[in-house]
């Protein structure tokens, strides 16, 4: 089922009569998720991300903007007659209830020539719970399972009625790395699976890239960019973008370009074909320095933090923002810092330049 969302809003009254401002959660949405996909919404915490899905579900009514499913428009249509599977944070399964009458819940309250049997619930029940490999626990209450377990329970029970959408809220944030990671990839095989079209909610960028077939990226209930997760990585188009992808963050520098190379401090660290001159941000990736001891970019040595295969030279310099810059090196390229300095020279294609006022991007020819 593709969703459309067009001129999609939703403002809240400010409750703090002091401030007449109103927050405006999102703001003037307008994209389509395609049929079939997973779609991540990505952003930081009060960017919108909830409000945006409870205006899908319908949970929320938008102040402006309309939403259809197909073409069918559903902005005024109520929850439950969507046709949405919703899984939310806390999972929210009844305590009192054992697994298979929290999956059957949903299916119980179906009415007219919907209404099924007890058998045909049945067979429903059976057939969520396998979906989700939790069918040998069917007699089991709640808190007679682990978190991950809880998880999957409730992921059955928003896909038991094989909704035609299914949103998930932050679905996986109470579970520890390893669960966090198995169950994401489970989430992405049913998903494949049923080819339901997906929304699912994170403001951790790792999870997002690695699950989504799209991400949206948003702050402020404003949308910044919509992209394959690669694209988004390689291709930001402001620095808001590129530092909230990628671990460790993008390394951003005070620089400049002047005569189609950029400066930072006095030392021309790159070209920059075609750009005018002005103060910019270069932002390196982790991955974009060289060890090189005629390199431009010369920092004062912290320290290296082994990884294995790399080495993360961690490392300081004036014109750096932030607190210390983090450079990826192949472990067999690393050498002895002399007198606390190392010096690097970047590799342009993971470099990009941003607009000191703007904050965005500057493409050059490479
Ligand atoms: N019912 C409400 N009344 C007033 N303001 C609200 C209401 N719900 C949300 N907001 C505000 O709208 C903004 C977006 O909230 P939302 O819950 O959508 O953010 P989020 O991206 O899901 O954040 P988080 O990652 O912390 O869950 C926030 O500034 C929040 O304070
Ligand atoms: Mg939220």
């Amino acid at each position: 089922m593709k969703i459309v969302l067009e001129h999609l809003t939703k403002r809240f009254p400010n409750r703090n009569k002091k401030i007449k401002d109103e927050v405006i959660a999102v703001n003037d949405f307008n994209f389509t998720i395609p049929d079939g996909k997973l779609i991540g919404l990505l952003g930081p915490s009060g960017c919108g991300k909830s409000t945006a899905l409870n205006l899908i579900c319908g949970l929320e009514k938008p102040t402006e903007g309309k939403i259809y499913f197909g073409d069918l428009d559903v902005t005024g249509l109520a929850p439950e007659k969507r046709g949405v599977g919703l899984v939310f944070q806390n999972y929210a399964l009844y305590p009192h209830l054992n697994v298979r009458e929290n999956i059957r819940f949903p299916l119980e309250n179906l009415r007219g020539d919907k209404k099924l049997t007890k058998e045909q619930m049945e067979e429903k029940v059976l057939e969520a719970a396998k979906l989700v490999q939790i069918d040998g626990l069917l007699d089991r209450k709640p808190n007679e399972m682990s978190g991950g377990q809880q998880q999957r329970v409730a992921i059955a029970r928003a896909l038991v009625k094989r909704p035609q959408v299914l949103l998930l809220d932050e679905p996986l944030s109470n579970l520890d790395a390893r669960l966090r990671l198995q169950t994401r990839e489970e989430l992405k095989r049913i998903q494949q699976e049923t080819g339901i079209t997906t929304v699912f909610v994170t403001h951790d960028q790792e999870e997002a890239m690695s699950i989504s077939d799209t991400i949206v990226v948003m702050k402020d209930g404003v949308l910044q960019q919509m992209g394959r997760p690669q694209e988004i990585y390689d291709e930001p188009i402001n620095l808001f973008v590129a530092k909230f992808l990628g671990t460790p963050q993008i390394n951003v520098f005070e620089g400049k370009i002047s005569g189609e190379k950029v400066f930072i401090d006095d030392k021309a660290v790159m070209d920059a074909k075609g750009a005018t001159d002005g103060e910019v941000y270069v932002a390196i990736r982790p991955e974009g320095f060289v060890v090189d001891e005629n390199g431009p970019l010369t920092c004062s040595f912290i320290n290296r933090e082994v990884m294995g295969r790399d080495t993360s030279v961690v490392a300081h310099h004036e014109r750096f923002l932030g607190e210390t810059i983090r450079a990826i090196i192949p472990s067999e390229e690393v050498i002895e810092p002399k007198e606390g300095r190392v010096s690097f020279s970047l590799k342009p294609a993971k470099v990009r330049l941003f607009d000191r006022n703007t904050e965005e991007r500057i493409r050059v020819q490479v």
